[in-house]
């Protein structure tokens, strides 16, 4: 007999094993309620895909986790957590330090950072978490953002602290708070200096971004604005990165063909990442709250309900993708697009970048490690607020 379907999505079980557990609820409860905590998750593509697009009904504004929404307590001032027509401007603002030719700017960077890493790993047995994906993303973020060679570690600890939860936490704790406003007098300090002293990074641009707001009217960034969303890029820039890269690792460990298949033809990279992205996305999903009632495949939603939208389980859903717990690089993707990245108005500004950045990381291994197995026993996984994956990711190389 099947077991109580049970989505807790701070539990550990579902950190271990989240496809199983979407499976089911995809299935058996595409509109899936939890009684004890109030909340509703939505599984299927369509429903999530609608949702993500519909923000006049999904809000983001109440926060990104469940205490945080049921707090009442307005959340920071970031650019996940506005709705239209705020998330507009602000979006529009900071999308100048994105664009893609300011995205392409950062692949020197990413490449050297990447070679350094690898460099410095040993050629018969290196963990790709703890020695490469874990490091290359933080290092490149904060050069990007502007924060010098000399603190560069000291901010991505704090951010890293910060982000790590531990199983059933379902809000920030003390540490996590401590690390956060660490993290933020560093951030502020360094906009006030570049506001005197521009240079060429995220910062500056930011400090220069102006837009023309719905009256004509220019508009730009303040000091604490730009502080919250260095601190937020800081984040949503390295933990999906790591665990990307890690993602990709076990993956093609798994699927030898698919990794020969990349060692054949390298132009198959862009497809391959697309393709992790759809499999094994490390954002496991993301929170909104219902501003009315909506009736979602016949369950009636009522008004002011957390309601998790949960892309991982949407990108395996069988409509959309055929036989889709099967890791094929040569899939399709033009026929759906994968909402690893998010959809509709908070799409992953950092797209572009991530990207980019493990695209390069699977080059360099392809290299580094054309032969290579896992070692199992010794893996371990961690988990954050929304993200989860690997924290150690041991292999064998040859
Ligand atoms: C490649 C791995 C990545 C994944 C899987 C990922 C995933 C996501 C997802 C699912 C969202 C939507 C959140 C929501 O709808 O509530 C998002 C938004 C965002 N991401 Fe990413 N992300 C990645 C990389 C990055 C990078 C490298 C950066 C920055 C350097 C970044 C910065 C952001 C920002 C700023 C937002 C908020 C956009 C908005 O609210 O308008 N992400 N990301």
């Amino acid at each position: 007999m099947q077991s109580q379907l049970t989505f807790d999505p701070y539990s550990e079980e579902f950190f271990a094993q989240p496809h199983e557990i979407y499976r089911r609820m995809r299935a058996e409860a595409p509109v899936y309620y939890h009684e004890d905590l109030d909340f509703y998750a939505l599984t299927r593509y369509e429903d999530v895909a609608a949702a993500a697009r519909d923000f006049q009904t999904y809000s983001s504004a109440g926060g990104l986790d469940l205490a945080m929404m049921r707090s009442g307590e307005e959340p920071p001032k970031a650019i996940l957590y506005m709705d239209p027509p705020e998330h507009g401007r602000m979006r529009g603002l900071v999308n100048k330090a994105f664009t893609p030719r300011a995205v392409e700017a950062q692949r020197a960077t990413v490449i050297e950072v990447v070679r350094r890493c690898l460099e410095s790993a040993d050629p018969r047995r290196f963990d790709v978490v703890q020695e490469f994906s874990a490091i290359f993303p933080g290092e490149v973020i904060t050069c990007m953002v502007g924060v010098p060679p000399a603190d560069r570690q000291q901010f991505r600890e704090w951010v890293q602290v910060a982000l790590s939860y531990q199983p059933g936490q379902t809000a920030p704790d003390e540490t996590t708070l401590t690390m956060l406003l660490n993290a933020a007098a560093y951030c502020y300090n360094l906009v006030l200096e570049r506001r005197t002293q521009p240079q060429d990074d995220m910062i500056s641009t930011l400090i220069a971004a102006e837009i023309q707001n719905e009256h004509g009217e220019t508009t730009s960034l303040a000091d604490d604005e730009i502080t919250v969303f260095a601190m937020l890029v800081g984040g949503a820039g390295t933990e999906t990165v790591t665990k990307l890269v890690a993602n990709a690792v076990a993956a093609f460990a798994r699927h030898p063909d698919q990794w020969q298949k990349l060692l054949d033809d390298r132009t198959k990279i862009p497809a391959a990442v697309e393709e992790v992205l759809r499999y094994d996305s490390p954002v496991l999903y993301t929170l909104r709250k219902t501003t009315r009632v909506v009736t979602v495949q016949g369950v009636t939603i009522p008004a002011g309900k957390p309601v998790f939208l949960c892309e991982v389980a949407a990108n395996r859903d069988p409509d959309v993708f055929p036989d889709p717990d099967v890791f094929d690089i040569d899939r399709d993707h033009r026929r759906a697009q994968q909402l690893a990245l998010g959809y509709g108005v908070h799409s992953c500004l950092g797209a572009a970048l991530g990207r980019m950045e493990t695209a390069i990381a699977l080059d360099h291994l392809l290299d580094f490690m054309p032969r290579y197995e896992v070692i199992w026993d010794e893996c371990r996984r961690v988990n954050a607020s929304t993200v989860a994956g690997w924290g150690q990711l041991p292999v064998r190389v040859g």
